[in-house]
């Protein structure tokens, strides 16, 4: 299939598109590279540089490349910038992705997977969180997600040959043998841990040891970035004829200790660790409830363990301690 990937150079699009190339497929990425590395992006892919502001640009990419689907990556992502400044994500996430949809129905691309998040659950009445749990997102980042979601699911009702999936991803980790985790700033746990054991930073702190869970730190559900892609790459074929909606992690938790505590092992750092007060809006619990794509796509995680994600990381990270070379 021709796979059009905005984000495409970004931490999770560039493993999408290696992913997509090794299985056969052909890519184009549309990037701005204000957060990825063109380094990130495979050789076989055509990097397009391009932003998702101006629609001409998006449509001299897609009206040359003639794409069969969309994977769309490229956003903004930083749910605390997002309460600072709401603007980006309600306006420009959002309107970034209504300008690739315009584009989608001009060249009646039939099908769009969308990178949406766990930060529509802010105050889950039910965990693990299932697709049908309420939506109450946590952050204007969220709420740009899930203006997205409501954009796709008129799209699909307006057009009959526009289809879609929803993948909210909860917590992204891991990398594959050449791509890898390289955010500035960073702001992730699994690659600020690993920067510790690298001399990078002196300690990692941990935001409020108080919570509702079992050691105090909050809990997250961290999924493989290669499995993650692997998802995407299902549920492109799954889209032909219907939508799709799936929470996507490991169904398991880690707390931010268990995190800290793995990572010693992994790097056989000590990773000193301290207490800072809560940070406003994490919840103490987040973990999906991922059966309904398991039983209907046949998703498989390779990498469910935490150890294998955060040795995966430690891998690149090591291999690339200064990140890619852009
Ligand atoms: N990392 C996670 O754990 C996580 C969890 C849930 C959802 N997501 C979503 O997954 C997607 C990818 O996340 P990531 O961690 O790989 O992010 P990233 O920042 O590494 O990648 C985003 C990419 O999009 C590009 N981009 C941004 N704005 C653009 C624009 N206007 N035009 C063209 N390109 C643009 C950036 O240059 C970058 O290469 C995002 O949509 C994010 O919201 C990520």
């Amino acid at each position: 299939m021709k796979v059009f990937v905005t984000g495409g150079a970004g931490y999770i699009g560039s493993v999408a598109v290696e992913q997509l190339v090794l299985a056969g497929h052909d890519v184009m990425v549309f990037d701005n590279l204000s957060l990825g590395h063109k380094a990130a992006v495979h050789p076989s892919a055509e990097l397009v540089v391009g932003d998702l502001a101006n629609v001409e640009e998006i449509r001299e990419a897609m009206g040359r490349f003639k794409p069969d689907a969309i994977m769309h990556f490229a956003a903004k992502s930083l749910v605390g910038e997002s309460m600072e400044n709401p603007w980006i994500y309600l306006g420009d996430n959002a309107i970034n992705g209504l300008n690739l949809l315009k584009c989608a129905v001009e060249f009646k691309v039939g099908r769009f997977i969308l990178s949406s998040t766990a930060n529509l659950f802010d105050d889950p009445e039910r965990v693990p969180i299932a697709e049908d749990e309420r939506i109450v997102p946590g952050s204007p980042y969220g709420e740009s997600k899930f203006i997205i979601e409501r954009y796709l699911h008129w799209m699909a009702k307006i057009y009959p040959f526009f289809n879609y999936a929803c993948l909210r991803y909860f917590n992204a980790a891991g990398a594959s043998e050449e791509r890898g985790e390289d955010h500035t700033p960073e702001l992730h746990l699994i690659p600020l841990v690993l920067q510790v054991a690298l001399g990078k930073r002196d300690k990692i702190y941990m935001f409020g040891d108080d919570y509702d869970t079992p050691d105090g730190t909050c809990i997250r559900d961290y999924i493989h970035v290669v499995d993650l892609a692997q998802a995407h790459i299902l549920a492109l074929d799954a889209i032909e004829n219907e939508n799709k909606v799936y929470n996507l992690g490991n169904g398991q938790g880690y707390s931010v200790k268990e995190v800290i505590e793995t990572a010693r092992e992994v790097t056989g750092h000590a990773i000193p660790a301290d207490v800072k007060p809560r940070r406003a809006g994490d919840p103490a619990t987040l973990i999906a409830a991922s059966g309904k794509i398991v039983n209907e796509l046949g998703w498989e995680p390779k990498y469910p363990d935490l150890k294998a994600i955060v040795s995966a990381a430690w891998k690149w990270h090591v291999a690339n301690p200064e990140g890619y070379e852009d």
